[in-house]
């Protein structure tokens, strides 16, 4: 029988939920569906929810967390892929109620599957992940918008995270002037390296504030936060400014006039990155591969094995990871 390692998370007494490292057995593929042995996989936000027993994300437990995978195929019932390829699955329902990229093989429907695009290395597909695939699902919808770097500075909150800097590095590649928030002033040096021009405290944007506009400040913006922080974007954008509004780790509640959008025609832009065609992921991971490939994608993530997994979720569901967490299930 064919065994592989898993971190698995297990509901105990309490309602607490613990995740340790099993053995699993994987059985013969569905029709429709491809086994893969997953070679990378990476840590979101979703993953820290997942293992901490967030029902909203994750039903039933035991369960294997990992929103994110990539690796070669070992064996499809679908003629589209073949033993061997490269590919790469986020989203869907992998790692929610889907034993996840936490294994070292996933079984998915191969609707889910997107082939590694050439010029792309599985490693850096992780490093990216679902975190890199929306900050690049932002930038898209921005540019989409008729947003130019001419136009005026880009604002990314929660920029030390994995969506935030990923968005910083790809903007500031893009020729945009970057201003960065984050709750981490300590990671300025860092920011400013991946090319971000100015750092501002989180403070400076959590705060309510009863005025319906502020000055414009920012042509445009990509907001992980929502809450207090998306209101004051949206409010702080200039005229005909856009915001592509992607999280929640503010609040998922917004408190908003409609005069920014009446006043100054701005755009409130949702992005989601996980139920969005299969074609349309291929596109931003094309683009990855090739005019947006990142030189700094190195110094972006931390290379973690599946032992090092509690410690990098709380990290995350605490708001103090930096950058991205890249889970290595060959090392
Ligand atoms: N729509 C989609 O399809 C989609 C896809 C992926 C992620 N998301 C969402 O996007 C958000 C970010 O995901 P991620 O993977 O980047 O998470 P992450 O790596 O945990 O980063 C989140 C960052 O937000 C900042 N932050 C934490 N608490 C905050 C608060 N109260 N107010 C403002 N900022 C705060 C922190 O950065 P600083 O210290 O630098 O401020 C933190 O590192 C999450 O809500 C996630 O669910 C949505």
């Amino acid at each position: 029988m064919n065994i592989y390692k898993a971190f698995e998370v297990r509901e105990e007494p309490e309602k607490n939920f613990h995740g340790s490292i099993v053995d699993k057995s994987m059985p013969e593929p569905q029709e429709g569906s491809v086994i893969i042995d997953v070679h990378y996989s990476s840590v979101n936000y979703k993953d820290a929810l997942s293992a901490s027993g967030s029902k909203a994300v994750t039903r039933e437990y035991p369960h294997v967390p990992g929103i994110d995978a990539a690796g070669k195929v070992l064996a499809s019932t679908d003629s589209n892929f073949v033993v061997g390829e490269e590919v790469i699955v986020t989203g869907y329902d992998l790692g929610m109620n889907t034993a996840g990229g936490f294994g070292q093989q996933i079984c998915v429907p191969a609707s889910w599957v997107a082939k590694l695009p050439f010029g792309l290395s599985l490693r850096d597909s992780m490093v990216l992940g679902t975190a890199g695939l929306t900050a690049g699902l932002c930038v898209d919808k921005l540019l989409q918008n008729g947003v130019t770097p001419e136009a005026g500075k880009v604002l990314v909150t929660g920029a030390t995270g994995g969506v935030g800097i990923v968005a910083c590095a790809l903007l500031a590649k893009l020729g945009f002037d970057v201003v960065a928030s984050t709750g981490k002033l300590s990671e300025g040096e860092r920011l400013k390296a991946l090319g971000v021009c100015e750092v501002i405290s989180r403070e400076a944007l959590s705060e309510e504030n009863p005025r319906p506009l502020l000055k414009e400040s920012y042509a445009a913006a990509v907001d992980v936060a929502g809450g207090a922080t998306l209101v004051n974007v949206i409010k702080s954008l200039s005229y005909g400014g856009s915001v592509a509004a992607c999280g929640l780790v503010d609040s998922p509640a917004i408190n908003v006039t409609v005069l920014p959008f009446i006043l100054r025609g701005v755009n409130l832009l949702g992005v989601d990155s996980v139920e969005l065609p299969l074609s349309k992921k291929q596109e931003i991971w094309a683009l990855f591969a090739s005019e947006w490939s990142l030189t700094a994608i190195d110094s972006l993530a931390e290379t973690i094995v599946l032992a090092e997994l509690p410690a990098a979720l709380a990290k995350v569901l605490a708001g103090g990871a930096v950058g991205r967490y890249l889970l290595d299930l060959k090392a």
